[in-house]
């Protein structure tokens, strides 16, 4: 039976390790398997995990903190939280509840992908006929992103599956749902590095991540650094999109918020490392040189399970149903984050919200949305592009990553009270330990930091070459 807090009749979560595991489910996702690994190894390796790191403790700690203390007080989602503060704010929520919708349309086409690939590798498993069958990676994708039918489909098991998760609630859907996929996402994880790693020639890989490399840095090459490794915490950690708002709103309020603030970065970085040394040796150690996006999950990561013999097909499994877990625990934090906004606004009417309806209505609009940019096949059908991008799915990352999300997360810096953030830290007596740094890094460093990351994401979108 779904708990139900009192004051939102929304839900709320059961345990605190089951909100942790909801959290971190949402902060680790394909942003952590396709993108960190290779920004590290492009951006500089070690001197970008040593700034990455920076940024999460110096903004991504104080964001999170600010976001998931907002949702609390307010139990609200983000519009009404933002509405909380003044209707004048409302804009900002708005803002920050069209990312999450629309990120879910590529999300779930990637998702679909993700179904995809782990019945192919299953199906050559069995010598199926419904396997990949020894074809070449690079046709295989090409085969299957052209294929409108198909990729649809794909897509829409990939929404039906996190519209019932999401239906079931906070306690009893999500959080149940995360409990157990989260601690079996990790251990897949580790199979897969253990193989990736003892392979022969997976040195290079590990070379590749984690080799200092300074020059990345000179002139005004560190703006550029910063910026990726910027946009990079914000997509990974789920800030300045909803999500951490809702999600706090749930959390009971005898929970410490501080730690849990710390706890999910901290858990979100160590698995993009773990990300990291799970794809990088494999694909140095088969030959190939690394990318990022789609062409790395889905044609080199495929290119070297096919080379692995007898139980590539095995790892390709692992590795592609660890993939989709990623992206489920993702996906349903993004609808839930959306959700909660529509089911605040049937309370504002002074109805008690019908969450399977909402959810199932939103699930709709999301299939409609998922079904376009699957019918796009990341550019390989000729539809016209937009914003100079050459998919559907990097011209709404645009609209959503480059820029709604930095906004968001920079008014969140500016016009949330800290006395706020204070008052939830330090409900039940708790201590509120970074209270000066808190203070510090969310008036001086966090504003300063979304801008340019701001910057940073226009100038690569539209490629200007400000920093490079
Ligand atoms: N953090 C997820 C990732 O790294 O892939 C993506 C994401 C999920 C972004 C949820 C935003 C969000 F609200």
């Amino acid at each position: 039976m779904e708990q139900l807090n009192h004051e939102n009749h929304k839900g709320q979560f059961g345990s605190r390790f089951g909100f942790m595991m909801a959290a971190i489910g949402s902060a680790v996702g394909l942003g952590n398997l396709w993108g960190f690994p290779y920004k590290m190894g492009a951006n500089g390796g070690f001197a970008f995990l040593l700034l990455y790191l920076v940024l999460v403790v110096f903004v991504g700690f104080v964001i999170m903190l600010t976001e998931l203390a907002l949702g609390r007080k307010t139990g609200k989602g983000v519009v009404g939280a933002y509405e909380s503060l003044s209707k004048k704010y409302a804009f900002i929520g708005w803002m920050e509840a069209i990312a999450p919708w629309l990120i879910l349309s590529f999300y779930s086409m990637l998702g679909g992908y993700c179904i995809k690939y782990a019945l192919s590798n299953l199906g050559d498993l069995f010598g199926a006929s419904w396997g990949i069958g020894g074809m070449d990676s690079g046709e295989f994708f090409g085969e299957f992103t052209t294929n409108m039918v198909q990729t649809v489909i794909f897509s829409l098991i990939f929404v039906i599956l996190t519209v019932i998760i999401v239906r079931g609630g906070v306690s009893g859907g999500i959080e149940k749902f995360s409990a157990v996929a989260m601690p079996a996402l990790f251990i897949l994880l580790v199979i897969v590095i253990i193989r990736s790693v003892t392979l022969p020639g997976a040195s290079e890989g590990l070379a590749f991540m984690f080799k200092p490399d300074w020059s990345a840095f000179e002139g005004t090459g560190w703006i550029k650094v910063l910026s990726v490794a910027g946009g990079q915490m914000f997509f990974s950690l789920s800030l300045g999109m909803a999500i951490m708002i809702a999600y706090g709103s749930y959390l009971p309020k005898d929970q410490n918020l501080e730690n849990s603030a710390l706890v999910i970065p901290f858990a979100d970085t160590l698995v993009a490392i773990m990300a990291g040394l799970a794809t990088m040796p494999a694909v140095f150690a088969s030959g190939f040189q690394p990318g990022q996006g789609p062409g790395l999950l889905f044609i080199t990561l495929q290119t070297v399970f096919n080379s692995m013999g007898g139980f590539g097909p095995l790892f390709g499994f692992f590795f592609y149903s660890l993939v989709f877990i990623a992206a489920i625990t993702s996906s349903i934090a993004l609808l839930e984050g959306i959700a909660a906004v529509a089911m605040d606004k049937a309370i504002e009417k002074g109805k008690k919200p019908n969450r399977k309806k909402i959810v199932t209505i939103l699930g709709i609009s999301i299939a409609i949305t998922a079904s376009l940019v699957s019918l796009d096949g990341l550019g390989a059908n000729g539809f016209p592009q937009f914003f100079g991008q050459s998919t559907w799915l990097d011209a709404i990352d645009l609209i959503a990553e480059g820029i709604l999300m930095p906004l968001g997360a920079c008014y969140c810096a500016i016009v949330i009270p800290t006395s706020w953030v204070n008052e939830e830290a330090t409900l039940n007596g708790a201590q509120f330990r970074t209270k000066t740094f808190y203070d510090f890094c969310i008036k001086f460093i966090a504003p300063v930091m979304m801008v340019m990351v701001l910057l940073g994401q226009m100038d690569s979108f539209f490629g200007l070459g400000m920093f490079s």
